[in-house]
């Protein structure tokens, strides 16, 4: 008896609690390392935030799959389909691989190509 009391005492906070995780983080689609991690990263010259680094080590992978898809990553134009410039945060691309949407299945992006889009988008997207 006591106990099913203690269960409807518990469902409203149960309730309660279930919105707040949906829309808890701030930055929802944020970089995954701070700023100095990121020029650590860079200065060592294997990953670099631009579109030439991108599309010789991440944008093969995803091609495997999206040739014949709405987001193709074989041209410039074709990634800018999914790519707001300046705004990681707002961009598919970027949302799809930090939530580890993309590419899907068990293998997910290394930190260090995620942060390279997302600096990559943040600094303008440039065809550089
Ligand atoms: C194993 C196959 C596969 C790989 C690899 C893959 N994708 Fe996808 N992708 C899909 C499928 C299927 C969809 C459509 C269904 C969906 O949205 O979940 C999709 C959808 C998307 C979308 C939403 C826009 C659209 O065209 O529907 C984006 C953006 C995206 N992928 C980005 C990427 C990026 C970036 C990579 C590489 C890091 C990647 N994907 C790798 C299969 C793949």
């Amino acid at each position: 008896m006591v106990i099913k009391y203690y269960l409807l005492l518990l469902l409203p906070l149960l309730l309660s609690c279930a919105p707040l995780s949906v829309t808890a983080p701030a930055a929802k689609y944020g970089p995954v390392m701070d700023e100095q991690q990121a020029a650590r990263l860079y200065a060592r010259g294997e990953v670099s935030p631009r579109y030439s680094w991108l599309r010789q080590n991440v944008f093969p992978l995803c091609n495997y799959c999206h040739p014949r898809k709405r987001a193709n990553f074989l041209s410039y134009e074709g990634v800018m389909q999914v790519v707001v410039p300046g705004h990681p945060e707002a961009s598919l691309m970027y949302q799809k691989v930090f939530s580890g949407q993309m590419p899907p299945g068990a293998v997910h992006l290394s930190a260090q190509k995620i942060q390279a889009i997302y600096d990559w988008i943040r600094l303008g997207a440039k065809k550089d």
